[in-house]
């Protein structure tokens, strides 16, 4: 029988869900008209509403350059919901009410004083006690001039003229390189301050994702082997089936190294390496991160082959379904070279971790959609078995699913019943979900519930994606300038599990 309460703890699981109550506020997106508005940002915040995680008073308002009244913006989000399947009739019409909307020109000065004037008096109206929350939700080329529109609007001040806290959510691509990433950190720091910079990464919002440090670090068994003496590699694939979508003009540009490697990939290897921080504490959980970072071996650039596979997929089948190759997608370039797949050798050069490899892994058009980390350990060190079973008995492995198995596995060697001497391999299984009924957040609620609670700890710090960016630039600009580009580039069928290359590297 599953039970309702966190039996370790004693609370019920719904005081699990959400963390503290946010201040009122006015949650603004600028890019209310677009994709990310209706099919993530609307749904989490109808979500979070209807599970009490908003605060009281607060107000959500759009900002597009599309004309729309209130009550068409309204009418265009329960659309929206209806199409994510969350609408809950009988707790629309409430919510709407929450909902405003105020057209704006990007390049604009006055129409961001309009929109200081329209959130100032609203905020009035309503008590939201002067606290903002400012969401991009728009093309990254307009972050910087958004951000500055903001500030000289008035309207990343804190604590002046009624204001109370303002806050700036960007999401990735975080500049295309070292020196673009610099540069448009520098233009958000303008006016915001780093306290008011929310970068997100929607990998660390995921809850398997944030469990690799609890599993880590809230268990005494596991990190005294967490180490070059007991672990063989570890490997970080994150695998997914579908292909570039409607977004080619983005893709043809980033390839997966910037669109997967700079980012959710950096995450899921400092949570796996790092060290374990003083302190649950935003700045110190950061702090250890970026010690991996700077403990990244430099890639050998002169020898991308060793350590290096790309790829891109040509035609195949994903279920049953045909599907073109990534070169006869809509948008793409009949003989691009962008990468939709990588394999990277990285090792980190630290008492940890030297010596042993950890294999970073993803790409689109793969045969599943599968995120997971597998540390492999070593074999025994001398195997007393080794008259009747040889001198080789399979090393134990542990696997931290992430999707969809959201579960850990721990590989081990067992007794086969009988009375010859036999081993098997058998599996200890944790499904995440397991004895737990209660309510779940979804990476974007949790983005949303951090951010108006000020809590930095799952958002990347300037010096992470710098670090980043240090480590992956000289590949990527080695890559894309190298003279046997093509030679490099692997074609692999949509469908399979990436070009043959890759799995002759894990030999
Ligand atoms: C995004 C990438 O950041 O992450 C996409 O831009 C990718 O290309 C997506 O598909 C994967 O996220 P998830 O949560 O579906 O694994």
């Amino acid at each position: 029988m599953a039970s309702t309460t966190a039996p370790d703890l004693e609370i019920p699981f719904s005081s699990c869900v959400i963390d503290g109550s946010p201040e009122p506020c006015m949650i603004v997106i600028i890019g209310a008209s677009g994709d990310l508005t209706a099919r993530k940002i609307v749904p989490a915040l109808f979500n979070l509403y209807l599970n009490d995680g908003l605060p009281v008073p607060v107000s959500v308002v759009g900002c597009a350059r599309t004309k729309m009244s209130h009550r068409e913006f309204r009418d265009r989000m329960k659309e929206a919901l209806e199409a994510a399947g969350v609408l809950n009739d009988s707790k629309w019409e409430d919510f709407s009410n929450l909902l405003f909307y105020q057209v704006i020109d990007y390049e604009d000065l006055s129409s961001f004083t309009a929109l200081a004037d329209f959130v100032r008096d609203l905020d009035r109206k309503k008590g939201t006690a002067g606290n903002r929350l400012f969401y991009l939700a728009i093309p990254p080329s307009l972050y910087k001039s958004t951000a500055r529109m903001l500030g000289r609007a008035g309207l990343s001040a804190e604590g002046e003229n009624g204001n109370g806290w303002s806050r700036i959510v960007v999401e990735k691509p975080f500049g295309r390189d070292l020196e673009s990433a610099v540069d448009l950190d520098e233009s958000l720091h303008e006016h915001f301050q780093e306290h008011q910079i929310f970068r997100i990464d929607h990998y660390l919002a995921k809850e398997t994702v944030q469990n690799i440090l609890m599993f880590r670090f809230a268990n005494a068994i596991f990190e005294p082997v967490w180490n070059r003496t007991y672990i063989d590699h570890v490997r970080i694939t994150v695998a997914e089936s579908l292909g570039v979508e409607h977004r080619a003009g983005y893709y043809e540009q980033a390839g997966v190294l910037r669109d997967m490697f700079q980012n959710h990939m950096m995450q899921l290897l400092a949570l796996t390496a790092m060290e374990p921080p003083s302190l649950f504490e935003p700045d110190r959980v950061r702090d250890e991160k970026v010690k991996a970072y700077r403990a990244l071996r430099p890639f050998q650039t002169d020898n991308l082959h060793d350590d290096l596979v790309l790829g891109q997929y040509s035609e195949g089948t994903i279920a049953g379904t045909s599907v073109p190759a990534y070169r006869a997608e809509p948008g793409i370039h009949p003989q691009s070279l962008t990468p939709t797949f990588a394999m990277m050798k990285v090792y980190l050069d630290n008492w940890r971790w030297q010596g042993v490899p950890f294999y970073l892994t993803s790409g689109k058009r793969l045969a599943e959609k599968r995120t997971e980390i597998t540390v492999q350990f070593k074999e025994i060190p001398h195997s007393m078995f080794r008259r009747t079973l040889g001198e080789r008995v399979a090393a134990n492995r542990l696997s931290l699913g992430i999707y969809p198995d959201e579960k850990i596995s721990l590989t081990f060697q067992t007794k086969n019943p009988g009375a010859r001497v036999c081993l098997r391999s058998v599996t200890m299984d944790f499904h995440y979900h397991q004895n737990y009924t209660g309510p779940l957040l979804d990476a974007y609620e949790k983005v949303f519930l951090d951010c108006m609670l000020g809590d930095q700890m799952l958002f990347w710090r300037q010096d992470g994606v710098e670090l980043c960016w240090s480590f992956l630039t000289p590949v990527i600009d080695a890559c894309e300038t190298c003279g046997d580009r093509s030679d490099m580039l692997f074609p692999y069928r949509a469908g399979t599990w990436g070009p043959k290359a890759a799995e002759n590297m894990m030999k």
